[in-house]
């Protein structure tokens, strides 16, 4: 038997930890640092990659990266080093995610199809750019902003104000010393996410994410707001041409520069006239999608996980998925994603029903209570034998929970069943 540590402290590290707590190969699952409904809790902050190190050797982990900042920081090579087995991309690969600008040019010189674009690290150039064009674009810093460095524009004023935030008052710092001005494509979204070895990518059931904070898509963009699976957006026609022309294409091109990539592999794929556009690569799972995804999961997901690292997916029998739908609405604190208060008493945990799930994210426990600690609270989850039955599943068990300044978007999933 082996131990796991999962580093990170969302709803998607909660969802994982639980997942894998599942498997008979699984003795203890730590989280690092976890949250107030994850076990086994070791505080480690997740940039800490010696003590983390450290952690996993003494206590025979295998190690699970939840968030991107150690990805990128190259958790995964300093593991390998040491002979630890980690599950994850290599800093290398995790550039996908960490620059910007590199995955845009690695999408064109191996025709990976995204938006067209240009680079500037002067906010003039850019200024006479969007001046210059008959469409509208999105401006884009450079670097990890924790979700907040687009800028969606509706014209060329609000174009120019993003340049300026970005390039100019330097609102995410360093990751703004140069931006991508790009097409703005209006399209359907989705999440696609599959499971990597480097050579073989196998397919997670598909999702949908909710961007924006309020109802209706409106308001500034979060780290999202709810999400479901699987999604009718991606049917199987659509779901094979991005295996194919995005996913298969993007491992292959990897490896022909001398990446392997291991790990989740997500892209964020924008819709339009049915061909499938990449707006961004993620180099892990995605939250809230990892929490509808995994509670559909037949398989040990652990197996599959030793499999990525070992380079032995395709040796693995076909994974299967719960023949339901899976809805997860996130419980956010009032004000998020800007300010917002803390610390203040959640209840309701026992009320939920057994077909719902609750992943906590933003939480801290404190005696027996259970504490608002971030923006995101906590991801309420539920299975049900149709779309619409697991969004009034999760519905049900969300409004079981309270506290203070809880707030949700009341339309999550509303989008998948217009196409039904
Ligand atoms: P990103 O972090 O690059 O995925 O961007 C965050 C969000 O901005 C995406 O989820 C989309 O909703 C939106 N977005 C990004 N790029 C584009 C684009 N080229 N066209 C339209 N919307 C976009
Ligand atoms: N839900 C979007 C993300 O994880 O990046």
């Amino acid at each position: 038997m082996v131990n796991v540590l999962v580093i990170g402290s969302g709803g998607r590290e909660h969802a994982l930890s639980w997942k894998l707590s599942q498997s008979s190969k699984v003795d203890k699952v730590f989280t690092a640092p976890g949250n107030g409904g994850t076990e086994n809790n070791i505080s480690i902050d997740i940039d800490d990659l010696n003590a983390l190190a450290d952690f996993a050797q003494k206590n025979n982990c295998f190690t699970v990266v939840g968030p991107e900042t150690p990805l990128a920081a190259g958790i995964v090579d300093r593991f390998n080093q040491m002979n630890l087995k980690i599950f994850g991309p290599s800093q290398k690969a995790a550039q996908l995610e960490s620059s910007k600008i590199w995955a845009k040019n690695f999408m064109k010189r191996n025709g990976i199809q995204t938006a067209r674009f240009e680079i500037f690290e002067d906010s003039k150039k850019a200024e006479e750019y969007v001046k210059s064009l008959d469409y509208n674009v999105v401006v884009k810093a450079d670097g990890l902003a924790s979700g907040k460095g687009v800028i969606v524009c509706n014209n060329t004023d609000e174009a120019i104000a993003a340049i300026h935030t970005i390039l100019v008052k330097k609102t995410f710092g360093d990751a703004g010393n140069r931006i991508i001005v790009e097409e703005r494509i209006d399209g359907i979204e989705a999440s696609y996410i599959a499971l990597c070895d480097g050579v073989t990518a196998i397919p997670m059931a598909t999702s949908q994410d909710h961007k924006r904070i309020f109802d209706d898509d409106k308001g500034p963009n979060t780290g999202g707001m709810g999400a479901y699976s699987p999604t009718p957006v991606i049917d199987d026609i659509l779901a094979e041409k991005i295996q194919n022309k995005i996913i298969n294409k993007t491992l292959q091109s990897m490896k022909n520069e001398g990446i392997v990539f291991k790990g989740f592999l997500y892209a964020g794929v924008m819709i339009r006239d049915n061909e499938p556009y990449v707006l961004e690569y993620n180099v892990r799972m995605g939250d809230p999608e990892c929490q509808p995804i995994t509670m559909r999961m037949d398989f040990d997901l652990y197996d599959y996980f030793v499999a990525s690292v070992d380079g032995t997916l395709s040796m693995m029998p076909q994974i299967t998925w719960k023949n339901q739908s899976s809805v997860c609405i996130v419980l956010a604190s009032e004000g998020y994603p800007e300010s917002y208060l803390k610390d203040e008493e959640i209840t309701g945990f026992d009320l939920i029903p057994k077909n719902a799930m609750v992943f906590h994210a933003g939480t801290k426990k404190q005696d027996v209570k259970i504490l608002s600690n971030g923006g995101r609270v906590l991801g309420v989850t539920a299975l049900g034998d149709t779309l619409a039955s697991a969004i009034s599943n999760a519905y049900i068990a969300a409004e079981k929970i309270s506290w203070p300044h809880k707030y949700y978007r009341k339309d999550i999933g509303k989008k998948g069943l217009s196409y039904i």
